[in-house]
């Protein structure tokens, strides 16, 4: 099948005083034509980062370091910036996790929303105006001829939220990247946008869902990457994920869920938190926090194998010599 994205080891971070911290730490991952693909993880895991550096949009003091990502065979990293300027939006377009920064306050939404297709299109300012209402309205937002003439601030959190859903999706990007897009919606309106997205990609549309909720990522992604403290420690089809999960954290997630769903009064939670940057453990991230953690845990970072089917694990558990 055609990868709409391939990232091959991209690492992206911050320079500290002494030396540079790595947010994403040797990603690679690909979103197939018409799937909707999902990266799950903590905050602060590199989620957003990951997001950024594939749009070229990683914000000072931040950079890539290394790595590759090509948009339908063409390679980003080392784009000019006009170039890629002009594929934002068009080509690939993302919907950022905190909308208000990505709105223009003193523009009213409506005129936002037109503005986005006539950059890309050569329409009139009625046919515009009039396909603005018709993708409001379907992103649920209600009577949108009237919310056009708002300004972000007059809007509550989740219609603005789907006012930067309406212009991500309103140009049928090659590549849409959905950065936690219904965290802030409540549940009926999560339902509307994911099945917003299931009709995006059925048109061939590749999509990147990043989510920390499995029970998002379980209701519409085609395949998961499980990220933790910068970098991919499993990642398998869906199905596969939820029925054989492999790595402990992996493990501790989905009990966490299914705990909170079972109703018990003991949350089976995993303990700690994510390591800060500037603190990184030597070996694999999540060693201080795994129950299962070994001594070479602590020292090495383990490779990502295949342990079959293309189920992918960061995990000494599942090395071959140190499984022995
Ligand atoms: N300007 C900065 N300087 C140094 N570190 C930063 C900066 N911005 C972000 N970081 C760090 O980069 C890491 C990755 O952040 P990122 O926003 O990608 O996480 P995330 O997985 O999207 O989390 P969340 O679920 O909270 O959105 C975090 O540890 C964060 O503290
Ligand atoms: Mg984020």
């Amino acid at each position: 099948m055609h990868n709409i994205l391939e990232v091959r080891h991209l690492s992206a971070g911050f320079s500290a005083r002494k030396s540079e911290v790595k947010a994403v730490d040797d990603v690679s991952l690909l979103v197939p034509e018409g799937k909707i693909v999902g990266i799950v993880g903590e905050s602060g895991c590199g989620k957003s980062m990951t997001a950024r550096a594939v749009m070229g949009l990683i914000r000072y003091p931040g950079r890539v370091i290394s790595g590759s990502v090509l948009l339908d065979g063409r390679e980003l990293v080392g784009m000019p910036e006009k170039e890629k300027r002009a594929l934002r939006g068009s080509k690939m377009s993302m919907i950022f996790q905190e909308p208000m920064t990505s709105l223009n306050p003193v523009m009213k939404v409506g005129r936002q929303v037109e503005e986005a297709i006539r950059i890309h299109e050569k329409v009139s300012r009625e046919e515009a105006a009039h396909r603005s209402v018709e993708i409001l309205t379907s992103v649920g937002v209600p009577e949108a001829e009237k919310r056009c003439l708002c300004y972000p601030h007059q809007l509550s959190g989740g219609l603005r939220q789907r006012v930067m859903i309406a212009m991500a999706m309103i140009l049928d990007p090659r590549l849409l990247i959905a950065d936690e897009p219904t965290t802030a919606l409540d549940v009926t309106v999560e339902a509307q946008i994911l099945q917003l997205m299931r009709t995006l990609s059925s048109g061939g549309t590749g999509i990147l869902l990043i989510s920390h909720d499995l029970g998002v990522i379980a209701q519409v992604c085609d395949h998961v990457y499980v990220m933790y403290a910068g970098r991919i420690v499993e990642s398998a089809e869906t199905a596969e994920l939820f029925d054989r999960p492999l790595h402990p954290y992996t493990r501790g997630l989905l009990n966490s869920v299914r705990s909170l769903r079972g109703g018990g009064d003991v949350l089976d939670t995993i303990p700690g938190v994510v390591p800060n940057l500037m603190r990184m453990p030597a070996g694999c991230g999540f060693s201080p926090r795994c129950l299962e953690c070994r001594e070479e845990c602590v020292r090495d970072v383990p490779r990502l194998v295949d342990e079959g089917d293309g189920h992918l694990i960061r995990c000494f558990l599942y090395e071959g010599e140190a499984a022995e």
